[in-house]
């Protein structure tokens, strides 16, 4: 099998994204990438460097003058900002509030999703975010859209103790101008209110099946 196989899992705030991607590319011997991290280590460096995010130029010239690095480590996406892995802070309630407004700057969409490619090239991979399969890599046959009913997602993001507002943030990321949250065309829809992480794992290795995705952990369930 050649390796540059990409399975884009696109969706909302907890629609189950993170997990599912994540326990697909093991199953699938993968490599798992987060592209929301990236979003929220750019953030994060505007946070931190005191840099009002709703300052779109002042944004977009932060994004050219640190180096954003995305690695594969350990079969994961690994974000760095300036040589610093901001990890830990990623999910604080200052980088939920600001990552929409900082998602929304073109030029920051640019330097991620040009970053993302170089980092994932030639690589198996499972990628989660809003635009894989409408703008990062729009000619993988393998899409899915996840979703869930939004008091299912306000439940899950409670049961993580995060104060997140999904429904700003939904409403935020599918309205903006750039590469907002749509369904691709040929992407699958599952919406995973009413199924376990591995009940959402099998329905997209069945039906990565189908599509003959010729990959071990998928030929041997057939
Ligand atoms: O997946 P997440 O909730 O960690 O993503 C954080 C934010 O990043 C989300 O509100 C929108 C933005 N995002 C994006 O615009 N495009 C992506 N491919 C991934 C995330």
């Amino acid at each position: 099998m050649a390796a540059d196989h990409v399975i884009a899992i696109d969706g909302p705030a907890a629609s189950g994204k993170s997990s599912v991607a994540r326990a697909l590319a093991k199953r699938l011997g993968f490599c798992y990438v987060n592209s929301g991290a990236m979003y929220r280590a750019v953030t994060w460096g505007a946070l931190h460097r005191g840099i009002a995010v709703q300052d779109p130029d002042a944004i977009a010239a932060m994004a050219e003058e640190v180096r954003i690095a995305c690695e594969l480590i350990d079969n994961e996406s690994r974000i760095s900002i300036d040589n610093f892995d901001p990890s830990p802070q990623l999910h604080s309630d200052e980088v939920n509030r600001a990552v929409s407004s900082v998602s929304r700057v073109a030029r920051v969409r640019e330097i991620i999703n040009l970053q993302m490619r170089r980092c994932v090239a030639s690589r198996d991979v499972v990628i989660e975010g809003r635009d894989i399969g409408s703008v990062v890599f729009p000619g993988t046959p393998f899409k899915f859209f996840l979703d869930a009913s939004p008091e299912v997602r306000a439940r899950r993001r409670n049961a993580q103790g995060q104060r997140d507002e999904i429904a700003m943030r939904d409403q935020a990321d599918s309205s903006r101008r750039m590469a907002p949250l749509v369904i691709a065309p040929d992407a699958e829809r599952i919406d995973t209110s009413d199924l376990t992480i591995p009940e959402v794992v099998e329905e997209i290795l069945k039906r990565l099946r189908t599509k003959r995705l010729s990959n071990a952990a998928v030929i041997s369930h057939r």
